[in-house]
């Protein structure tokens, strides 16, 4: 996981594997989720037009264990999110990797909580997406540009952001909202924060917001809080506690506090 992570630790800098089986995903889930559901709650805490939306669509890609509906759910039961009902579709290709996980998510379906996977390369299936007339009012890229950067071509990759800006252009209403959040690390760092950018540039009538949490892992020793980025000095976000007691989660050693890069776009 830690290869996968940060490719400059694996040997030669490339890690042999990606995610590629169920004990890695439960790992995975066990260890990061505790961050990335929190990471997300600080986003959807300053997504203010969602706050009162009814009927919650969210579109997530490269959904893996879907953190996104975990801090999603914590919202909505502490009270922050007042939506009745909520459909949430979440595209990853892979299946058999995340299917248990997906199997124990699709057990709190019911009539007003839906939840659809499409286990489809989501550069593939943007092509159908943009043909549709589904619109979510909320679209999710949770440590996805990362993984994409390192499995997926650059053309794919290009692809896939020309064909999302031609949906996002001609077919998302106003007040929808983006997420990105992702590693602190730019491309040639094993992150893809650049494409943060890049996907916003091509879209019309967004406004975006950017910043950073304090990264209490930073190995770096001229940027011992993490990297800058985001607005103002250095971008970084008040606060990076977590939002979960994990005090009895020592035998996986959860990571206790928020680390990533994120930009928040919205639709006038
Ligand atoms: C680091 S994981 C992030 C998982 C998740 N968003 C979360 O909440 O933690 C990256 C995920 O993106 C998926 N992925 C990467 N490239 C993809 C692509 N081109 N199409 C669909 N899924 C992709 C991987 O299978 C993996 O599940």
């Amino acid at each position: 996981m830690d290869y996968i992570h940060n490719q400059s630790h694996a040997p030669n800098g490339a890690p042999e594997r990606k995610y590629d089986c169920v004990h890695m995903a439960d790992v995975y889930a066990c260890k990061y989720s505790y961050r990335y559901t929190s990471e997300i709650i600080y986003a959807l805490k300053r997504c203010k037009d969602l706050w009162n939306v009814n009927n919650l669509k969210v579109l997530s890609f490269g959904c893996g264990p879907c953190t996104d509906l975990f801090a999603i759910d914590y919202l909505h039961e502490s009270g922050k999110l007042k939506y009745q009902n909520i459909e949430y579709r979440g595209v990853d290709y892979s299946e058999a990797v995340w299917r248990y996980i997906h199997r124990d998510i699709k057990q709190f379906e019911n009539q007003s909580r839906k939840i659809h996977f499409y286990y489809r390369d989501a550069c593939e299936l943007i092509t159908e997406i943009e043909k549709g007339n589904w619109v979510p009012n909320l679209i999710v890229f949770q440590y996805v540009f990362s993984d994409m950067q390192k499995h997926t071509s650059l053309q794919s990759i290009n692809y896939f952001m020309d064909t999302f800006a031609k949906y996002y252009n001609q077919k998302i209403g106003s007040n929808t909202y983006i997420i990105l959040n992702d590693i602190n690390l730019g491309i040639g760092y094993g992150g893809g924060r650049e494409y943060f950018d890049q996907l916003f540039m091509k879209l019309e009538g967004a406004i975006a917001r950017k910043g950073r949490f304090c990264n209490d892992n930073s190995k770096s020793e001229y940027y011992p809080r993490g990297y800058i980025y985001g607005e103002g000095s250095d971008g970084e976000f008040p606060d990076n506690t977590n939002f979960f007691d994990i005090s009895n989660c020592s035998e996986y050693s959860p990571f206790d506090t928020c680390a990533s890069a994120q930009m928040l776009i919205k639709k006038r």
